[in-house]
């Protein structure tokens, strides 16, 4: 969602939070702004689009000064219009104020203030933060900060400065996250790691409730009554030293499908016994006794990684016959889950700071339920939260439609089971041994399948002006049919469903003409003649279908329009390898219709709001 970057010190302002900015843009992009104090006085500079035009805009007339707050926006409140980008100020326009979230009662405050003789001059909630603050100002922001909090209800990550109590910014948080960087004789602010991590290592997690004042060379910390805390400095495990790069690929969606193989080569090479014996999970946070009185496990993520929950459940079902559910975040948290004392959450995501899924782990633990999170981002917010993390080692995800984090949880959920399944003995030595060759393979097959796209770019170049898609598969891909629908939806604008194929004849039928394109992921398995029923009964009303078929299979040219041929593999690791052309379906035919694939309409690479 929305970005937050602020700087105080002596390096070129401008220039610093737009870059922090750049590395926060896959949040969100659908306009920025930068506030800053020169000399004590607020100048602002906003722009609808890209950090792009925003550096454009700042080059003909820089801001400069001694510190400022910048923002990226996903629109949530207010379309996405200049006006409407933070940062957002009151009557006074020497107060701004950026922000991330929701305030569920802005409406009511707005109509308070209005009475008081406050003009709004936006669509948006946090203006009324801006207004809450200038009313309660007398020169000192923290206390002012602190009492417009009061009043709000909903979820923020906040930065603020103001003229009336200069060289100084204030931040807060309640459900967003925001951290605070050190530095000598600087310090920085974000609600991502990766905005600043390539500039400090030393960082200050700010706690819901929790207000600091940060200036060039003090931060303090206060809680919601006003009390200084002794904060924990924590040092990062990582540093991204420099921006992400496309490294001669046209798009980061296009690199990072590309990254695939090298990422499975080298989480096995990770997790792997040299004798290829088993896997080992060293310092996940969940002890191996706890995992054995595991009885019940429920799997809460969302987009894509409520899929590879699905396959995840499939593989832990047949090798460890361990009952599972997987649940959207956004349903789990509202529904009062039930928390037998075998249970165990896992929660999958990406970015580590998905809202839904984040609400969900701590419902969790409210219950006394122990989390086990699979996540791609170290330090970020359910890795922190989470009582267990087992990090996916994807690298970092750029484009918004995911890829490679995809398959780097799939592979996560299979080594896991692996693991969980040698402690709770119903996996052999000799099982795992099998299982761990198999996987071996999977590099190279799946660089096999990027090595062969012409069928995959001839049906992207005979269908991509269709209106309509469906993908359908059973068993194993099932989850590999609804990441496919999704991948399309994502990056191309093309209503696009996802289905069990069995479930065709209860309603998607209907859609089936001759306009219909239906890509089938049908390789040679356990359900492959089932398969073969419901391409049968497409053909028969004329639908066009796609097969993601095994190679060698000749019968299936027979039934179908066109095959993408994968390689053979076993059953339940053949999802790492049908999804490839999947992703290259999608990210072609939306290249073929002229559309942003790295940073699609509407969407953000991290959902921080609900
Ligand atoms: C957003 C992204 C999706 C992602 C989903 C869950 O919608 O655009 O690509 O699958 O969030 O994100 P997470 O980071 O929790 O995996």
């Amino acid at each position: 969602m929305c970005g937050i970057v602020g700087y105080i010190g002596d390096k070129f302002v401008d220039s610093l939070l737009i870059a922090g900015l750049e590395r926060l843009e896959y949040r969100g992009y659908d306009s920025a702004g930068i506030a800053t104090l020169n000399k004590g006085k607020l100048r602002i500079r906003k722009t609808t689009g890209k950090i792009q035009l925003l550096k454009e805009k700042l080059k003909n007339s820089p801001l400069g000064g001694e510190l400022g707050i910048a923002h990226t926006r996903w629109a949530t409140n207010g379309e996405p219009t200049t006006e409407n980008a933070h940062p957002l100020t009151g009557c006074k326009k020497s107060i701004a104020v950026v922000h991330n979230g929701i305030i569920e009662n802005h409406i009511e405050i707005q109509k308070e203030l209005i009475k008081e003789g406050h003009i709004f001059t936006t669509d948006t909630d946090t203006e009324v933060i801006a207004h809450l603050i200038e009313k309660y100002i007398d020169g000192n922001l923290k206390t002012a900060v602190q009492k417009a909090l009061k009043r709000l209800k909903g979820s923020y990550a906040l930065a603020i400065v103001s003229e009336k109590d200069p060289d100084k910014i204030v931040v807060a948080k309640k459900e967003n996250s925001l951290i605070i960087g050190i530095g000598e004789n600087e310090n920085f602010v974000a609600s991502d790691i990766s905005a600043i991590s390539s500039l400090t290592s030393n960082i200050i997690f700010l706690e819901d409730g929790e207000i600091g004042v940060i200036e060039k060379s003090k931060i303090e910390i206060f809680n919601g009554e006003g009390k200084l805390l002794n904060k924990k400095i924590r040092k990062l495990k990582w540093q991204l030293r420099r921006g992400p790069r496309k490294d001669g690929y046209e798009h980061f969606m296009l690199k990072e499908i590309y990254e695939q193989p090298r990422i499975v080569k080298s989480v096995l090479k990770r997790r792997v016994f040299k004798n290829k014996r088993g896997v080992h999970f060293k310092n996940i946070g969940i002890t191996p006794d706890k995992l054995l009185k595991v009885n019940r496990l429920v799997i809460q993520a969302c987009g894509t990684s409520w899929h590879a929950g699905w396959v995840g459940k499939y593989f832990l079902e047949k090798y460890l016959r361990l009952h599972t559910e997987v649940d959207f975040s956004s349903e789990f948290r509202y529904r009062n889950p039930i928390a037998g004392g075998d249970t165990l959450v896992m929660a999958i995501s990406q970015s580590g700071e998905t809202a839904d899924t984040l609400a969900g782990i701590r419902l969790a633990k409210s219950k006394f339920v122990q989390v086990l999170s699979l996540c791609n981002t170290l330090e970020s917010a359910i890795d922190r939260e989470s009582d267990g993390t087992v990090y996916l080692y994807a690298g970092p995800e750029i484009g918004v439609a995911s890829t490679k984090a995809y398959t780097a949880e799939l592979l996560a959920l299979f080594l896991f089971t692996i693991y969980w399944g040698r402690i709770k003995e119903c996996i052999s030595e000799e099982e795992a041994k099998n299982i761990i060759e198999e996987l071996g393979k999977v590099p190279y097959l799946m660089k096999k399948i990027l090595d062969n796209q012409k069928e995959i770019i001839e049906c992207a170049e005979k269908y991509y002006q269709c209106s309509n898609f469906l993908f359908l598969g059973r068993g194993f891909n099932y989850p590999t049919a609804l990441e496919g629908a999704l991948k399309l939806k994502e990056v191309s604008y093309i209503h696009a469903e996802g289905y069990a194929a069995g479930e065709m004849k209860h309603g998607p039928i209907a859609l089936i003409d001759d306009n219909l394109p239906v890509v089938c992921i049908v390789p040679k398995d356990s359900v492959y003649e089932k398969m073969l029923n419901n391409i049968r009964e497409i053909k028969a009303r004329r639908g066009k279908v796609v097969a993601i078929a095994t190679e060698g299979d000749e019968k299936i040219k027979g039934y179908v329009d066109h095959v993408i041929f994968i390689p053979k593999i076993k059953e339940e690791f053949s999802p790492l390898l049908t999804v490839i052309p999947l992703q290259l379906l999608a990210y072609y035919i939306a290249i073929k219709r002229g559309c942003n694939v790295d940073q699609p309409r509407n969407l953000a690479k991290s959902v921080t709001v609900e």
